[in-house]
């Protein structure tokens, strides 16, 4: 992308400036006291200074009266450019922050829309860092940039008036050129310096992103770290991951700071000039010092200006990692509105046409597997671990896309349907269910939201958790904690088997839903089971054989392939791995037996 010149730096906002449609009365407000400000500084005090310094100090003393009335002058001027100025940075503050409020929500609302692999390929903390550490940085930037974007500008140009008036009136034009060659001058380093600037700023927060990652990770693993002594590893991380921020930071700093005083430099040399050649002619200092005082007048914005591209080449960086969030394509994405099939009763017929899958490009995880399971079927996945029987699974609700061949709810290819309404026929247990930090009613109803509470107890009951969730402290207002750690890993599976009964979908996936179950409950579970799954089709992943005695079918996986289907009796007289399977199985089922029996 070319970055380079103001122009292009300007397009690069412009799309953003959309977002200020809702604030638009406040921004022509703001941009109204702009204007007062820029007009009052630049050209109302050196104006003020020309028109009242002879009368303060001519030869014969002002009456009283005149000298009260010239000097209230000044506070005056003073007045008008300080309210006007506040008025400008308070508005175009409020106006900058709803800018961001909007790129926040919208960059958000990306991330619920980005299918799973998109959360594959980015690092969690790195989206973190973009959505919290970016979107602060970016709004610092608009603050920052905020005071001077329209005051300087037009102080500048106010300025520039005063010279050119004050630079006529004494018929020395050579002030005029003198200023406006300077400014040139001014204009190089701001570039030069904006450039190293975006490329410092680039690094320092793709570094707070690692930060955030680092920490993010750390937080998660907090048991594997104690359990295995990884402190000192970590630490030494973070220690490294901090060193490595700080010298991206000075290197900010550096190059943020450095304009200023170069401009103040050029600045200075101009003002000396302009000294010199006033003395050397024998100007007076009552008519040199208005001019003067709008030299300033001028170079300070262009100072301040400096420094606000300086702001935008940081704010810049920051758009950059906020609009690589924006700009990604959903790989698995809803169909157009004339392809789309809308889905009103699903049946649950689903089938997979020679489906090949990858998770990465080279790497087959599915290859070549066609089933057909009819509406009301009840079918048992099986194989080793890795064979790819989640995969199979996350497949259906489109969690991702398949490489080749087809996935079809009845009979409908499911990429023309819509997602909402794919995923609204089908209830999911997966293998290792997350609960959200809120009361266990409310990570029930996360079933089916319209539910009314007599439901979700039938619904709690159905997976044998009302009995242990009304002796929490608070039963169904009870806080699980973050990610349900307040319960134990039993009771997780049972609020996730809830949701499923609540949910009531024509189609449900249970991965390894019963694992985390002693045998009591498995068994109460079976039973429940037997009566949700009624006219549902059902897909039971599980490497308890006791979890699929209910299944009508079995399909063993193999290597991402299904290698042999049938019910129990035929696969296990077929199949040499299903009797292996099974055999470890009877053991693990003899053996929890063995511990319920006592
Ligand atoms: N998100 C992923 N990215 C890349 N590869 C993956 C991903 N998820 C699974 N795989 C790979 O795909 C293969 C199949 O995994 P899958 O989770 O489907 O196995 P599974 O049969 O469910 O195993 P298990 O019984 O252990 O749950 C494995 O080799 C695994 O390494
Ligand atoms: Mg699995």
């Amino acid at each position: 992308m070319k970055r380079d010149g103001i122009s292009g730096l300007i397009r690069r906002f412009i799309p953003y400036f959309a977002l200020l449609k809702t604030v638009r009365l406040q921004f022509a407000a703001a941009l109204a006291c702009g204007v007062v400000f820029g007009v009052a500084s630049g050209f109302g005090l050196p104006v003020m200074a020309d028109k009242v310094l002879p009368i303060i100090f001519r030869d014969e003393p002002p009456s009283m009266t005149v000298l009260l009335v010239v000097t209230a002058f000044i506070p005056l001027v003073f007045f008008v450019r300080s309210v006007s100025g506040f008025l400008n940075v308070y508005l175009i503050n409020y106006c900058g922050g709803k800018v961001l409020e909007a790129i926040r929500v919208r960059v958000f609302s990306k991330l619920q829309a980005l299918p799973l692999d998109f959360y594959q390929k980015n690092k969690s903390g790195d989206l973190l860092a973009r959505v919290i550490n970016d979107t602060g940085q970016l709004q610092g930037v608009i603050t920052s940039v905020a005071n001077d974007l329209i005051k300087q500008p037009l102080t500048l140009l106010g300025a520039l008036g005063a010279v050119v008036y004050l630079s006529l009136k004494q018929q020395e034009l050579l002030f005029i050129l003198g200023m406006l060659s300077l400014i040139p001058v001014c204009i190089l380093p701001v570039r030069i310096i904006g450039k190293k600037l975006l490329h410092r700023a680039h690094r320092f927060l793709a570094q707070t992103a690692d930060l955030t990652s680092i920490l993010n990770e750390n937080l998660t693993a907090s048991k594997e770290i104690r359990a295995f002594n990884l402190e000192k590893r970590e630490i030494s991380k973070f220690q490294g991951a901090v060193k490595e921020l700080f010298f991206w930071s000075m290197k900010v700093v550096k190059y943020s700071h450095i304009l200023s005083p170069t401009i103040e430099i050029i600045a200075s040399i101009g003002v000396a000039a302009t000294v010199f050649y006033a003395a050397s002619k024998g100007i007076g200092l009552e008519q040199i010092l208005p001019l003067l005082f709008a030299l300033y007048m001028s170079y300070e914005p262009v100072k301040k200006l400096g420094r606000v591209h300086n702001e935008i080449r940081k704010g810049e960086a920051s758009l950059d990692r906020l609009e690589y969030v924006l700009a990604t394509e959903d790989s698995v994405p809803d169909p157009v509105a004339p392809t789309a099939f809308p889905v009103e009763h699903v049946r649950g017929e689903i089938a997979f046409e020679r489906v090949f899958f990858a998770y990465e490009t080279g790497i087959p995880v599915l290859r070549d597997v066609s089933v057909a399971i009819a509406p009301g079927e009840v079918v048992a996945l099986v194989g080793p671990s890795g064979a790819g029987k989640t995969t199979f699974a996350n497949l259906i609700p489109r969690f991702y896309d398949v490489s080749a061949g087809r996935v079809t709810v009845d009979g409908l290819d499911v990429r023309q349907l819509r997602k909402d309404q794919l995923r609204r026929a089908m209830a999911m247990v997966p293998q290792d269910p997350v609960l959200f930090n809120d009361t266990v009613r409310n990570n029930i109803l996360v079933g089916n939201r319209e539910a009314m509470p007599k439901q979700v107890e039938h619904a709690a009951q159905q997976a044998f958790a009302h009995e242990f969730i009304c002796n929490l402290p608070k039963g169904y207002d009870t806080f699980v904690g973050e990610k349900g750690m307040r319960l134990s890993g039993g009771q997780k599976q049972r609020l996730a088997l809830a949701r499923a009964f609540l949910r009531n979908a024509p189609i449900l996936i249970l991965d390894e839903a019963t694992s985390a179950l002693d045998a009591t409950s498995e068994e109460m579970i079976q039973r429940a089971l037997a009566g949700l799954i009624k006219d549902k089709t059902v897909l039971i992943i599980a490497h308890r054989f006791s979890t699929i005695r209910l299944a009508s079918s079995i399909l063993l996986f193999e290597s991402g392939q299904i290698t042999a289907a049938g019910d129990h009796d035929r696969l296990y007289l077929t199949s040499c791995v299903y009797r292996k399977l099974y055999a470890q199985q009877d053991m693990l089922t003899e053996v929890s037996q063995f511990f319920h029996d006592c």
